[in-house]
């Protein structure tokens, strides 16, 4: 199963500039790429919006990506609403006490899509997740989350934004009998971190790359970054591709 994942991009109002990118802009020729990968399903990975959940927003993303012949799904990011974002996508059945995660089979493989909105889990987050792992034993599992579940030498959002419970995240995996791949966002970076059984697929924006090394924010380029996963029977593989805007800004 192929599945294409976009995250991060950072939409505001039609016709809005955001530091002088044309965000929508850049989404739709994510979308347009993305169709030619002839995906499975499409996963957006949160930051839809660029500062806070917005109605209209997330009516022009849904109407936009059900054009696309495959099925989608959603997960909130820290600039998104996840109450307007499940009402908007249908998911209201699949939120619970505010927070939008659920489960499904993909390819056979068990996947969850987790909400890491608030930069952590609440508890009864946790409880469910906790269960929902104890259920599996020893099947390999997919997540999508927006925050990387660690730290991952990216020092400005490491020091600044990162998931603030990596600590229960990796005691909780660490013993498992399986593989946990998680797929996120945030960061706006490419990159792969490798922990134990862990390992996590940094993907980057369709709004633009942070330099992964400066101690202050600064941008690296300003690509549109497209990934694709594919989950086969005998494992998983992935790969990013980059797009250039149609005007870089000025
Ligand atoms: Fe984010």
């Amino acid at each position: 199963m192929r599945i294409a994942f976009l995250t991060d991009l950072h939409l505001g109002a039609d016709g809005d500039l955001i530091q002088n990118v044309d965000v929508r802009q850049n989404f739709l020729k994510a979308l347009e790429y993305v169709d030619q990968l002839k995906p499975n399903c499409l996963v957006l990975g949160g930051d839809i919006c660029d500062t806070a959940g917005n109605q209209e927003t997330y009516e022009w993303v849904r109407k936009e990506i059900d054009k696309l012949p495959f099925p989608n799904y959603i997960i909130s990011g820290n600039h998104d609403n996840s109450l307007m974002l499940a009402g908007v996508f249908n998911k209201r059945h699949d939120l619970h006490t505010g927070e939008l995660y659920y489960a499904l089979p993909l390819e056979g493989r068990p996947t969850l899509f987790l909400d890491s909105s608030k930069g952590f889990f609440s508890d009864n987050q946790w409880a469910w997740f906790r269960e929902y792992l104890q259920a599996l034993r020893d099947n390999n599992v997919v997540i999508f989350m927006h925050h990387p579940p660690l730290t991952a030498d990216v020092v400005f959002m490491d020091q600044k934004y990162a998931f603030q419970q990596s600590d229960e995240f990796l005691e909780l995996v660490r013993d498992l009998p399986c593989h946990v791949t998680v797929v996120c966002g945030h960061y706006h970076v490419e990159k792969v971190v490798q922990r134990g059984n862990l390992l996590v697929l940094l993907t980057p924006s369709t709004f633009y790359q942070m330099n992964q090394d400066a101690p202050e924010f600064a941008i690296e380029s300003y690509r549109i970054g497209i990934r694709e996963v594919n989950l086969t029977t005998h494992g998983t593989s992935s790969a990013v591709f980059y797009i250039e805007p149609s005007q870089q800004p000025s």
